[in-house]
């Protein structure tokens, strides 16, 4: 197969796992005999600094031509604390979820036996939990206008918008997911208090006649987010809006030991986005310390919904497993051997294939 790749490594750490996810696309490819070509192209804060634009016109060529994109990391410190910048490198993220249509951001949580003592949780409550967190990712308060300030700048708003389309095509796909597990999907609103969460659940409720098979349940995302650390095994895919997602994912993400173990997909109209659940960890730039598992696995789930290829996702996800078993791993998770550079684990990792 040819294999054509958009590659946006972004800022901080983007770079460095980037290269350590792209050894490992390349040892698959080699292995199955694909033939990969890729190209890398800005976005982010590193955009900004070449071009003035977080999601320059070139980059979105690029991800519109290619047949995946793999993507790092974006933000800055230099933006997170200067309320007036005209422009910021999230911008650069959002406007490529926007301009790519990618709905659906899809976020496995799934636990790892070697990692379970770090888990902030107690074992026997973790232990085998494995669920999925399906977000909405173009909508919602994240892109409802108006935005903004009132002119005596006292005043700010932000608005959240939902219509029936866009909820209809996320719980859709959820019910698409659920039916393929362990048949239970949990829809996460506030439909006591918000409008939008109203329509979410009465449009939940007119698809979920069309999934009998299906066990369908409501839950209010303050329950949610208690339930997630209360009793993570009881979920099995979990659908919500943008911002519910974002938040409970981060809370999803830790419980399984780290943040740096977690991939992400991102899926919709146009070329679908591979990318890790953390930031851009700006701290560790450079230090060759960060995890590259994240991405790693993000490449893993590239193989699996991008090209329908499972034998190659596999080997990626056995490789890491394999990692884990080792003691070859970044100081993130080390326990008591000796941590390892992240340069060293990607190419343990990619050797392994
Ligand atoms: C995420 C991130 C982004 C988001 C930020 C960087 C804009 O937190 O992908 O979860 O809020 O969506
Ligand atoms: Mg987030």
């Amino acid at each position: 197969m040819k294999i054509n790749l958009a590659v946006l490594a972004g800022d901080g750490i983007g770079p460095e796992i980037i290269t350590q996810a792209l050894e490992t696309v390349k040892a698959v490819c080699s292995k199955y005999s694909h033939t990969l070509q890729f190209e890398y192209a800005p976005v982010g804060a590193a955009a900004i600094d070449a071009c003035g634009n977080p999601y320059p016109d070139a980059t979105h060529e690029l991800c519109m031509n290619s047949d995946a994109v793999l993507f790092g990391a974006i933000g800055s410190p230099r933006y997170d604390n200067d309320p007036t910048a005209k422009v910021r490198p999230e911008q650069g993220l959002l406007a490529m979820r926007q301009k790519l249509g990618l709905y659906a951001n899809i976020r496995p949580v799934t636990t790892f036996a070697e990692l379970l003592h770090r888990s902030p949780l107690r074992r026997d409550l973790v232990e085998n939990a494995d669920f999925i967190c399906i977000r909405e990712l173009t909508g919602g308060i994240y892109f409802g206008r108006p935005q903004g300030r009132a002119e005596d700048g006292n005043t700010a708003y932000d608005t959240c918008v939902y219509t029936k389309t866009e909820i209809e095509r996320i719980v859709r796909l959820a019910y698409q997911y659920a039916q393929k597990r362990r048949k239970s999907l949990t829809i996460v609103d506030k439909a006591n208090v918000l409008a939008t969460s109203r329509l979410w659940r009465q449009v939940a409720q007119e698809i979920e006649k069309e999934y009998p098979e299906v066990k369908t349940e409501y839950m209010f995302v303050d329950n949610a987010a208690m339930q997630i650390i209360q009793n993570p095994k009881r979920f099995d895919v979990l659908v919500t809006e943008n911002m519910f997602g974002d938040i409970l994912t981060d809370e999803a993400s830790v419980i399984t030991g780290s943040l740096g173990m977690l991939p992400s997909a991102s899926i919709g109209i146009h070329t679908s986005v591979f990318e890790p659940i953390h930031g851009s960890y700006p701290q560790a730039a450079g230090k060759d310390i960060a995890n590259p598992v994240a991405t790693i696995l993000s490449a893993a789930l590239m193989f699996e919904y991008a090209f329908g290829l499972n034998a190659e996702a596999n080997d990626i996800r056995n490789a890491v497993y394999q990692s884990l078993k080792a003691g070859i791993v970044t100081e993130d998770i080390v326990t008591d051997g000796k941590a390892y550079k992240t340069s060293e684990v990607g190419k343990w990792i990619a050797q392994q294939i």
